[in-house]
């Protein structure tokens, strides 16, 4: 039998693994065929979501699969006080992929531990993002022309962004990345982050200052302030800090781009969407083929 197959933390992917991603993602932005037709996804969101929920679920109708699930976990038997463990447990024999998004930390492993069928990180509280972090260098790579060697600058709110973290983890495979981490010292990347960077020989540096490091970054990764992580004091001080307007997109190298795993609320301002520097809109549509190569990938359509 074929070992189940997860997606749980970005460490995870090899970057042989994720070329054939890219490549799949590819095709299927030319065209989507239905490779999983009578296939059954449960679609499980104990936390809020736009993107990250519906482009699963299109990507799952676009392969001809059908969708089960929740989108709000008021309306599920957890409020009665079902563990995660028993809820995996019976939908293992409803679907064939379970696509988890949890506000605990580690829920998608201990999902993993429990399931009979795949499954697949959508977002663990401050833990990881991983599908996330593959549309994200995806997007970088079709607008760099490449994977690697550019100097990556990450905004904001480094402490509590899983998307951050993700996309850290997974850069942290490739050569010659260089990267800024700019926040206010108690937002700071977690020292866990900071140490598997130094196991892979990354260069970092934290600052506070943005404008410092405009003019050499080749990507800008900007961030949201979450209220629901921060205390209310520290949101507060910070939800208004770094704030991308034209004047500070000007100063960017003009090949240079802007991501932002969206949602947004005031940390770039309206007018930068009109810039040739603003992909953020890009990468959310990426997350449509990509997380179908995912779907794909975890029901054995490809290797
Ligand atoms: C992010 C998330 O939920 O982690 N959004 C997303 O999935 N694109 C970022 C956020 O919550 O602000």
């Amino acid at each position: 039998m074929q070992e189940r197959k997860n997606i749980i933390t970005a460490e995870q992917f090899t970057r042989a693994w994720l070329e054939q991603v890219f490549q799949r993602a590819d095709e299927l932005q030319q065209q989507y065929q239905p490779t999983l037709a009578g296939k059954i996804i449960a679609s499980c969101f104990f936390e809020p979501s736009t993107r990250t929920r519906l482009s699963f679920e299109a990507a799952a109708y676009r392969l001809g699969a059908q969708v089960i699930g929740f989108a709000d976990a008021s309306t599920t038997s957890t409020t009665k006080g079902e563990t995660l463990e028993d809820t995996i447990q019976v939908l293992s024999s409803l679907a064939d992929v379970i696509v988890l998004r949890h506000p605990a930390v580690g829920a998608a492993n201990r999902a993993a531990a429990i399931a009979t069928i795949p499954v697949i990180n959508a977002g663990d509280g401050t833990g990881q993002h991983p599908t996330q972090s593959i549309f994200d260098l995806y997007t970088i790579k079709q607008a760099l022309g490449r994977t690697d060697h550019f100097h990556i600058t990450f905004v904001g709110n480094l402490k509590y962004y899983r998307a951050v973290r993700s996309l850290v983890a997974l850069l942290g495979k490739y050569p010659n990345i260089t990267m800024t981490f700019v926040s206010a010292p108690e937002l700071r990347i977690k020292d866990d982050m900071k140490q598997y960077l130094s196991q892979q020989g990354i260069q970092f540096t934290e600052t506070a200052d943005l404008a410092e490091t405009l003019g050499v970054t080749d990507v800008v990764y900007q961030t949201r302030m979450q209220q629901e992580w921060l205390t209310p004091d520290e949101y507060s001080r910070l939800k208004d800090q770094y704030i991308l307007t034209t004047a500070l997109v000007d100063q960017m190298k003009p090949q240079a781009i802007i991501l932002h795993p969206l949602p947004r609320v005031n940390e770039i301002a309206l007018e930068v969407d009109q810039s040739p520097r603003a992909h953020y809109f890009k990468q959310a549509a990426n997350g449509l083929p990509v997380r179908a190569a995912l779907l794909e990938y975890v029901l054995g359509v490809w290797q």
